[in-house]
């Protein structure tokens, strides 16, 4: 159990999964993950009892492995077993997606074949509004919307591949594949870029490699869309294997 920080009462902001409060520093907020688990722009919607404590266990660690290989966060600390303590950021309205197999919207949008090897991995921006239900950008409608400058679009770019790199090897490790996942950045106090939001089997997806049965291998949030059942079991697995054997007090060897 980690100590729990209090709430400060002053939500700044609720989305779908999270809420955020202030804190007693001004450029702090605390993060509180919520079981809350939605799909299909809220059309589906459930609360999935211990789901916000698995992904903020699972984020932490994820943020900790970024920030050791010099990717800067907007993570400060674990505050709660669903709570953590970030950097407060200036959210930019972008949703970098990167994709190393082909699935998802991307395969029923296109003619590309469901796990089509992506070799360099794709990138896809969305632009985050949900009323308009993150429509996918163009080159021309990004440029038009000025939602960052040539230099800032260029890091999120290099950061979110070096991100995809270390994550894929990382949880390759563990017998799990990353197959995509998404990413939020915001801006720091001097402007600087930070991976922000969450990393979580809500925002990306992660198949068993110890397991063939193509509906069984699914660890992520496709088992909630797609009506598979067992979703925090399959979160807690993650959890279980990023922990490692050192966190299961049943292995002696
Ligand atoms: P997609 O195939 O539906 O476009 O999803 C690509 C990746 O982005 C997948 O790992 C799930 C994640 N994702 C989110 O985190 N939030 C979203 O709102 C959507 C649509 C996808
Ligand atoms: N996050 C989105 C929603 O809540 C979509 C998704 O993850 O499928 O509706």
């Amino acid at each position: 159990m980690v100590p729990q920080k209090p709430i400060s009462q002053q939500l700044i902001y609720e989305g779908k999964a999270k809420r955020i409060f202030k804190t007693d520093q001004e450029d702090q907020v605390l993060v509180e993950f919520k079981n809350d688990t939605t799909a299909f722009n809220s059309l589906k919607r459930e609360e999935l009892e211990g789901k916000g404590a698995i992904n903020c266990q699972i984020s932490v660690h994820l943020f900790e492995l970024l920030e050791a290989n010099q990717i800067p966060t907007h993570f400060l600390y674990q505050a709660g077993d669903a709570r953590m303590v970030a950097k407060l950021a200036k959210i930019i309205p972008l949703e970098v997606v990167i994709r190393n197999i082909a699935t998802g919207s991307l395969c029923k949008q296109t003619p590309i074949a469901q796990g089509t090897q992506l070799e360099p991995p794709l990138l896809d921006l969305y632009y985050k509004d949900d009323e308009l239900a993150d429509p996918l950008l163009t080159e021309a409608r990004l440029e038009r919307l000025k939602l960052v400058s040539a230099n800032q679009r260029f890091e999120i770019e290099r950061l979110a591949r070096q991100i995809n790199d270390l994550l894929k090897s990382f949880f390759e490790q563990i017998d799990l594949v990353l197959v995509d996942f998404k990413l939020e950045f915001g801006l720091g106090p001097e402007g600087e870029i930070l991976v922000a939001d969450e990393i979580s089997p809500d925002t990306c997806r992660i198949w068993d490699k110890r397991n063939q049965d193509p509906k069984a291998k699914i660890l992520d949030k496709d088992r909630f869309r797609e009506d598979l059942g067992g979703v925090v079991r399959a979160y807690g697995e993650i959890l279980k294997r990023i922990q490692g054997p050192s966190s299961n007090p049943g292995n002696c060897s």
